[in-house]
């Protein structure tokens, strides 16, 4: 029988030879320092420390080893792995430094750089026009008044006076949303007749039964007739109303107010002149011009200097007004023997084509912003 083998031979032991050792630490270390970012680094330390690494198994194979000869192999292997744990941590320190010093530079933000290259929109002309014209009248005291573009037919028609077989109800003016009744007429609260209102007068009816005179409102908005769309015509177009009522109003405060106004908008040698008219909701009602705002009146019987603008008339149509119909404040609930009132209501479109010469309605419609830049690009 032989006698137990008390003596061990760690040579036996491939993996724990210390060449061995020196060379998986070597390796690793190698690895370690040819690994040009983080992720490379990250795949070198699973190869190198992670559970299957050359060193990790060696580790392993220690506990094998008789006692005697476990302490030199675990010292061996160990200031292997220090040394690789630590070369491991030192490149990773040195790889993030690299990378905050690349993100600093490749990140940076300019502040100097232009910052509005991306370019911002702007309202429409037609929009920063009657927005203007709103403020003429904003800074008299007036009172900007809206109303619904879906209308009853009776504030649009009844209440101002139209009778039931006016043309302008006929279905060639006007976009019916529901039918009127049978008779033709409907009457107020009766919702049978529904319209897109065909101008804004019916916010003067609105804005007498909502409010106690003194009333002094402007009313800018959308309207709509039934237009083909061409040079001169769109289906949907803006106005702007104006009505004041309070004691003692007459027509020449209408004319000063609108000699005001295209003083206002148009210079203080302005001025307008009235023309007879008629319009169910008012009486008088008159036809506005405005002195030609281009040739001043200095076309007129003057060949030699033609004027494109108001075909050397010297004057251009503005909008219609006059006097409150008393038929209106009646329906309206307001005494015609105490107050009066005055109105008026021109279209913005046609002012934007006058005023700067644009020669095709479509323009304003169709989006391009070519048109719209020259006015300005006001927010
Ligand atoms: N509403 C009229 C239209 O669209 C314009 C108008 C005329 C308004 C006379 C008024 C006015 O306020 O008094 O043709």
């Amino acid at each position: 029988m032989s006698a137990p083998n008390k003596s061990y031979d760690p040579v036996e032991v491939e993996a724990l030879k210390p060449e061995e050792i020196e060379r998986m630490r070597d390796e690793a270390l190698a690895a370690f320092a040819a690994a040009g970012d983080l992720d490379a680094l990250a795949h070198a330390k699973t190869a190198h420390t992670g559970g299957t690494s050359p060193l990790a198994l060696a580790n392993r194979e220690i506990g094998a080893l008789p006692p005697q000869a476990k302490a030199a192999a675990g010292k061996l292997v160990g200031q292997a792995r220090g040394a690789v744990s630590k070369a491991l941590a030192a490149r990773q320190a040195e790889l993030e430094a690299e990378r905050d010093a690349r993100v600093l530079v490749e990140e940076a933000v300019d502040v100097t750089l232009p910052y509005d290259r991306v370019p911002a929109g702007a309202r429409h002309p037609l929009t920063t026009l009657m927005e203007r014209v709103s403020d003429v009248f904003v800074s008299m005291g007036y009172e900007i008044a809206e109303g619904p573009e879906v209308e009853a037919e009776w504030f649009n028609f009844d209440a101002l006076n139209f009778v039931p077989d006016h043309p302008a109800r006929q279905m060639q003016d006007t976009f019916f949303v529901r039918g009127t009744t049978p008779e033709g007429t409907a009457t107020e609260g009766d919702e049978s007749g529904v319209v897109l209102r065909t101008h804004t007068s019916p916010v003067q009816a609105r804005t007498l039964i909502d409010r106690e005179p003194p009333v002094y409102v402007v009313c800018p908005g959308r309207v709509y007739r039934t237009d083909e769309l061409d040079a001169t015509h769109t289906p949907v177009f803006h106005q702007i109303e104006l009505l004041a009522v309070d004691e003692g109003l007459t027509m020449a405060d209408l004319k000063g107010t609108l000699d005001h106004m295209v003083q206002a908008l148009f210079g203080s040698d302005m001025k307008t002149r009235l023309r007879p008219n008629f319009f169910p909701f008012t009486e008088p009602s008159a036809e506005m011009d405005m002195l030609c705002y281009v040739c001043r009146g200095e076309s007129v019987g003057n060949p030699d200097r033609p004027c494109r603008t108001c075909g050397s008339e010297g004057w251009i149509e503005l909008g219609g007004c006059g006097m409150v119909n008393p038929k209106v404040l009646v329906a309206c609930g307001v005494d015609p023997e105490k107050y009066s009132g005055f109105a008026f209501g021109f279209g913005i479109e046609r002012m934007l084509m006058f005023r700067h010469n644009v020669e095709d309605m479509r323009d304003m419609v169709e989006g391009d912003v070519r048109f719209t830049r020259p006015f300005g690009m006001e927010i």
